[in-house]
């Protein structure tokens, strides 16, 4: 989910011309100039309209007002009703993200990734979350190389080199899962691969932290000093957030140091998705409204899961 107006964030609406004359007098300063390894700055391209959706299967409100409806005031404590419509989601979540990952190959289009999904979802009775969700465009966010987040699929192929974060929700039984992962295409450079790799550590960090009682600035912490100790950044722009028949809601899950209150129950489900950059945190969304690239043009990488706090810990819904 994105925004955070409360911390550091600093978002910024660029035209996507006049993006080019920010970027040349950013890269003018001479301690900014960076190399980050070897791999191509992405623009965005060609986005298709997608058909209307089929009308047999259960679409949320949204997609006809692209308006989410109202989530809960506070973090919802589930009953095992809700749980299991939750664990059945994220399980389906889970099973399209790992059809994209075998689908990921040079020369794909990130709009055949989506065309997968959109065919996934209605094979098994699913709505794609991000569809129409405040207009997103298209049924999955695709992220590559400097794009840090909120992707559009489009028409470039996938090159050699790329690292490329597909984040799938999909809204099955009136519930939301939401899981991604940064992929890898053909031969990524070393500074590529340390970046996915720590990001991913960075979650399994935070997860294994995560119990009733336990404070939701931990997340912050932990993600953080995991990122720091190697060199990276933490994006705060984008948070995690409590899920259920609503796509975002309350608690905001914060992947930077924080100090604000709230601690974990049990009956607790949110998402964990921390972004870590090799460069500046800053961002800056297109004028398409949604992607989001890093000021520098560093890569950034991505991962997500859906997590249940129980009495005796957590449990990882979208394994
Ligand atoms: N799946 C994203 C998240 O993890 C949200 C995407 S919102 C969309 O919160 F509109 F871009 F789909
Ligand atoms: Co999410
Ligand atoms: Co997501």
């Amino acid at each position: 989910m994105f925004y955070n107006f409360k911390i550091i964030g600093k978002v910024v609406i660029y035209n996507y011309i006049r993006r080019y004359t920010t970027f040349n007098e950013y890269w003018k300063i001479p301690w900014k100039r960076k190399n980050f390894g070897r791999y191509s700055i992405v623009q965005p391209g060609l986005i298709k309209k997608e058909p209307s959706f089929p009308q047999h299967i259960t679409v949320p409100s949204y997609y006809t007002t692209t308006l989410p409806d109202p989530s809960p005031a506070e973090p919802e404590i589930k009953t095992s009703e809700q749980i299991n419509k939750m664990r059945r989601s994220c399980i389906l979540a889970r099973q399209i993200l790992e059809c994209v990952k075998s689908y990921v190959q040079v020369g794909r289009t990130t709009e055949e990734l989506n065309e997968l999904v959109w065919n996934l979802c209605i094979e098994n009775n699913a709505y794609p979350s991000p569809l129409n969700y405040r207009g997103f465009p298209k049924s999955v966010c695709t992220s590559v190389n400097n794009v840090a987040c909120h992707g559009i699929p489009d028409d470039r192929p996938l090159q050699d080199g790329d690292i490329i974060n597909v984040d799938v929700t999909v809204y099955l039984n009136s519930h939301h899962g939401d899981c991604s992962e940064t992929f890898l295409v053909g031969d990524v450079d070393s500074e590529g691969c340390r970046l996915v790799k720590t990001t991913q550590l960075c979650l399994n960090n935070a997860i294994a932290n995560c119990r009733p009682g336990v404070e939701f600035s931990t997340i912050g912490f932990v993600v953080e000093e995991t990122a720091r100790q190697n060199g990276f950044t933490v994006v705060p722009a984008f948070t995690g957030h409590g899920i259920g028949s609503y796509f975002h809601g309350p608690p905001d899950i914060y992947h930077c140091y924080n100090d604000y209150p709230g601690k974990m129950a049990s009956g607790m489900t949110f998402t964990i998705e921390p972004v870590l950059a090799q460069g500046s945190q800053e961002i800056v969304i297109l004028e398409d409204g949604w992607t989001a690239v890093t000021l520098d043009n560093g890569r950034t990488a991505q991962f997500e899961h859906t997590v249940l706090i129980t009495e005796s810990g957590v449990e990882v819904l979208t394994i």
